[in-house]
């Protein structure tokens, strides 16, 4: 007879780009108790050979007893439908990460649509059938928030841009489905090791070229006190499993009661008819919501006063009035240019030479748009407990990250 395992089963999908690598890290570290009995990672890429950047550390975790990766088109459902089939010797999935979603701004709504609102639906669906006693979804920083102050789950963050606004209908679709045990973490921006995603990545790799032109960093969006507030991948990966256990013994009834938030309609009425999956406009489906960022408060300011000091330059700002921003931004190529170029110098100057990089200097024009994400993070302290594992934005938290690329060839390393 099949013994019956003590440790909860795991199903991660999506995010192998942002956040499930350091989450199987943790649910199955390489040294050190596991947390759970089994765990599948499902995505679109291949592992074997990688066909998007994994990290040095990733293959190890695949090589776990415990672990098993599946690559899949979860665009199909009864793709997603057999994912959820337990292997042998587990009754089935207690715990689901849903990391999923369309991450890139230049996609057309269609794709979010597709890919990001429908595939949520599709799992959702499929994990309250299954009974999985926790489903966390994780929300990437796709609002701007008001200017002033910091921002609790009571609030209405305006979704940014049609990602943002596809990204949010998906909250409310999932939250529409009455017995998942849903819960949301909506994230700041993430940084942290083997991640190359996002905005802070690309902070990171900018101030590295202007401390190696010696010259200072210059960005639009003067003075830089717009809110850009940070989270740690180590916060993703430990909230997440912080989330799943807080959710369990409790069940979405009573998790409602003691965090849900309504999460109200940013969308076009018209799309309600188009988007069967989606909840009425006048429907407030309500889900338990829980922002995650650390402590530091960062700005846009503070996160590059902190990077360039960090590589020996100074942080500054371009002077120019607001009007004449947008007719700058077509110039801004052929400082991206100069940043690309510099960046290719380091690498070949590099001892030994960086040849395979997933980083880059290059900005895209989300990475050089203001962004407003001010999130309150006292509620998922005092209602889980949670202790955030790294707190501080600071020079300790990027050394490591750069410390990391530079172990397994990704960054060079020049004398
Ligand atoms: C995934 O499945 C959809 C629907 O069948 C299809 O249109 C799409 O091309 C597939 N994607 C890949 C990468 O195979
Ligand atoms: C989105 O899904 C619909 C219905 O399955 C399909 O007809 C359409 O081609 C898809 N579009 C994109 C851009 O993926």
């Amino acid at each position: 007879m099949a013994e019956i395992p003590k440790k909860p089963t795991a199903l991660i999908f999506g995010g192998l780009n942002t956040c499930s690598r350091a989450l199987a890290a943790l649910l199955v570290p390489i040294n050190g108790d596991p947390l759970v009995s089994f765990l599948r990672i499902v995505d679109k890429y291949s592992v074997v050979p990688p066909t998007t950047y994994i990290g040095a550390e990733f293959p190890k975790i695949l090589e776990m007893p415990q672990v098993e990766y599946r690559q899949a088109n979860l665009t199909v459902e009864s793709t997603i439908q057999s994912m959820f089939d337990p292997p042998e010797g587990h009754s089935g999935f207690d715990y689901v990460f849903d990391f999923t979603g369309e991450v890139r701004h230049d996609r057309t709504e269609m794709i979010q649509i597709n890919n990001t609102c429908k595939v949520a639906h599709m799992l959702g669906r499929e994990a309250a059938k299954r009974k999985a006693k926790a489903y966390i979804r994780m929300q990437l920083p796709f609002y701007e928030t008001q200017t002033k102050g910091t921002h609790d789950e009571k609030e209405d963050a305006k979704p940014a841009g049609t990602i943002g606004i596809w990204w949010h209908e998906t909250l409310r679709v999932l939250a529409s489905i009455e017995d998942l045990n849903l819960v949301i973490l909506r994230i700041g921006f993430i940084y942290g090791p083997y991640t190359p995603f996002g905005v802070v990545a690309s902070g990171i790799n900018v101030a590295a070229v202007y401390g190696y032109m010696k010259k200072p960093m210059k960005l639009l969006w003067s003075p830089g006190k717009n809110a850009n507030n940070t989270v740690h991948i180590d916060d993703i990966a430990g909230a997440a499993w912080a989330s799943a256990e807080w959710m369990a013994p409790l069940g979405r009834t009573a998790a409602n009661q003691l965090a849900g938030e309504e999460l109200l309609f940013h969308n076009d009425k018209s799309k309600v008819k188009e988007v069967g999956e989606m909840p009425p406009h006048n429907v407030k489906p309500v889900a338990p919501l829980f922002n995650l960022v650390d402590d530091s408060e960062s700005t846009l300011l503070s996160i590059g006063q902190t990077v360039t000091s960090f590589f020996g330059t100074t942080f500054d700002f371009f002077n120019l009035v607001e009007s004449t921003v947008f007719k700058f931004m077509d110039d801004l190529e052929d400082i991206n240019e100069q940043h690309v170029g510099a960046w290719t110098d380091m690498l070949m100057n590099s001892n030994p030479p960086v040849t395979k990089t997933p980083l880059t200097a290059y900005m895209d024009k989300y990475a050089l748009e203001k962004h407003v994400v001010a999130f309150n993070n006292a509620k998922i302290k005092a209602v889980m407990g949670y202790k955030l594992k790294k707190p501080q934005f600071n020079h300790e938290t990027i050394k490591e990250v750069v410390d990391k690329w530079k172990a397994e060839g990704s960054w060079p390393t020049l004398a």
